[in-house]
């Protein structure tokens, strides 16, 4: 049974890998999905089987609970509630590593058979370190998202010193554990410190930036996955859990880069404006008092109605006004007339990684017209129309030439290179980065102000009456 067990644990990493790997792109991503599912019920299965359980009764009661839970929380969670969610749920996973950490602490403390073996003892350390940590800091997480913790970067005097003499104690106590294993308050003085440096750790970055923290922290909870295979000697934890861990670093680093911005930086409480509520309407901030030009459903559809390439920007407005199913209509209408379409799609539009292609997805919208920003930037100069619908820093020239802007050297999508940009958002008002966009004040931008999806409707209208 054990070799079988182990070759089971094996065909599920497979999958896992396979899976993994089929996420990379959106067209195989639900193939991915359901490979990684597969894998994960193999491995079940073959625990539920293979470790003498003892009772079923717990393993069932929790089974349905949680699947009740958590099916009404996935049904329930609004797309732009989504970074919070998955937030919550990797808080959790890291609980559960460092719980099963202390349990077995615990069996191996009251088996007379057992004995601490250093290996053992250090990983649970490591276990219970990461994984609380996980856990409170991704509840800080859910809360700045959430605003029930306040979204601002919180700095207090000795900040990092108090930060580094916890994970100290932590490591000072391990230490001890590992000499002296039989010493449960220090053991839980391990797991009150860990939780509570979790808090510290996330407390001061900015609730904006949370989305890049939320990715570190799925990352930590993989490591106390994998952690917590060590302790377990299981394989698969390890395996998974080292997946996870590696795959949420490349994307928090894919993020970080996307900004322009450090993982310290980040870390470290970053940009004082990200995410603070925008500028007073109709006054973006430090904006220059110039006009714009700005046009109405009838105006703006008969630009499009002259253009024969159209390139549509979406971003985090998009999202909040939910006008993804208006955006087809619109792609729809102009293709009847013969106008080509494709969607600039940024690697950090929106507010969560792949956030406007999972929206434009559920929209039906072609895979085939979602282009990367390093593949379509080029082309931005052979269009006629750009068509902007709530995105504000991604397209903000300022990054390219702006030294003193705080996204300056961010990549962003060359929109005013188009002949004309068409620019849809409510008002002047500032993006996450809390600043004003000079794109606004081009010679070749038009604003169309409104709310996203209400706009697009009005001008699809528009384009098909014409
Ligand atoms: P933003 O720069 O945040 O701009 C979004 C714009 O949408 C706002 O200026 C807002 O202007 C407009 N808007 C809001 N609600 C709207 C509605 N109902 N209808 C129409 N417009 C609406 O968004 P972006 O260009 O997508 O850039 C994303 C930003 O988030 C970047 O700075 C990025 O670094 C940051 N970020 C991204 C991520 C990821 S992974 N995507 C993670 C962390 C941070 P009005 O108020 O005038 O309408």
């Amino acid at each position: 049974m054990e070799i079988l067990s182990h070759i089971i644990y094996l065909i599920s990493s497979v999958f896992f890998i396979l899976g993994i790997k089929k996420l990379g792109s959106p067209k195989t991503a639900r193939v991915g999905n359901q490979f990684a599912a597969i894998g994960m019920l193999l491995a079940i299965v073959i625990t539920l089987f293979d470790h003498q359980i003892i009772s079923f009764t717990y393993i069932i009661i929790g089974l349905v609970l949680g699947s009740a839970i958590g099916a009404l929380m996935a049904t329930k969670v609004q797309m732009t509630g989504m970074p919070q969610m998955v937030g919550l749920l990797n808080g959790f996973g890291g609980g559960a590593s460092a719980l099963v950490a202390i349990s077995e602490y615990f069996k191996i403390l009251n088996e007379p058979t057992m004995m601490f073996e250093v290996n053992t003892t250090i990983t649970i350390i490591l276990s219970i370190l990461i994984g609380s940590v996980t856990l409170t800091g991704s509840f800080i997480a859910f809360g700045k998202l959430q605003g029930i913790v306040t979204g601002a970067v919180v700095k207090y005097p000795l900040q990092h010193p108090i930060n580094f003499i916890l994970l100290m104690a932590v490591i000072a106590g391990g230490a001890y554990i590992v000499i002296n294993p039989m010493e449960i308050n220090i053991l839980l003085v391990i797991v009150g410190v860990s939780l509570v440096l979790g808090v510290l750790l996330v407390l001061p970055i900015g609730g904006a930036d949370m989305p890049v923290a939320v990715s570190l922290l799925n990352s930590y909870s993989g490591l106390a996955a994998s952690a917590t295979g060590f302790v377990l000697g299981n394989n698969v934890l390890i395996i998974a859990g080292a997946l996870v861990g590696a795959s949420g670093f490349i994307l928090t680093m894919i993020m970080c880069r996307g900004m322009n911005r450090s993982l310290m930086n980040v870390l470290l409480g970053g940009w004082d404006s990200a995410g603070s509520a925008p500028a007073a309407a109709g006054g973006a901030k430090d904006a220059p008092q110039k006009p714009v030009k700005s046009v109405d459903a009838e105006e703006a559809a008969m630009i499009f109605d002259t253009a024969s390439s159209v390139v549509i920007v979406p971003g985090y407005g998009m999202a909040v006004a939910q006008a993804q199913h208006a955006i087809r209509d619109l792609t729809n209408a102009l293709e009847k007339k013969g106008i080509k379409v494709r969607f600039a799609i940024h690697p950090v539009a929106g507010r969560m990684p792949g956030h406007m292609n999972v929206l434009l997805a559920e929209a039906n919208i072609d895979y085939d017209k979602l282009y990367a920003l390093e593949d379509i930037n080029d082309d931005f100069s052979n269009t006629d129309v750009a068509f902007i619908i709530g995105a504000n820093d991604v397209v903000n020239p300022a990054a390219r030439h702006d030294q003193s802007s705080p996204i300056y050297g961010m990549p962003i999508l060359n929109v005013d290179y188009a002949k004309t940009v068409i620019m849809n958002k409510r008002s002047m008002n500032v993006g996450y980065a809390g600043i004003s966009n000079e794109l606004f004040f081009y010679d070749n931008t038009m604003m169309y102000f409104g709310d996203a999806k209400d706009a697009v409707s009005k001008l699809v209208n528009e384009i098909k009456a014409l």
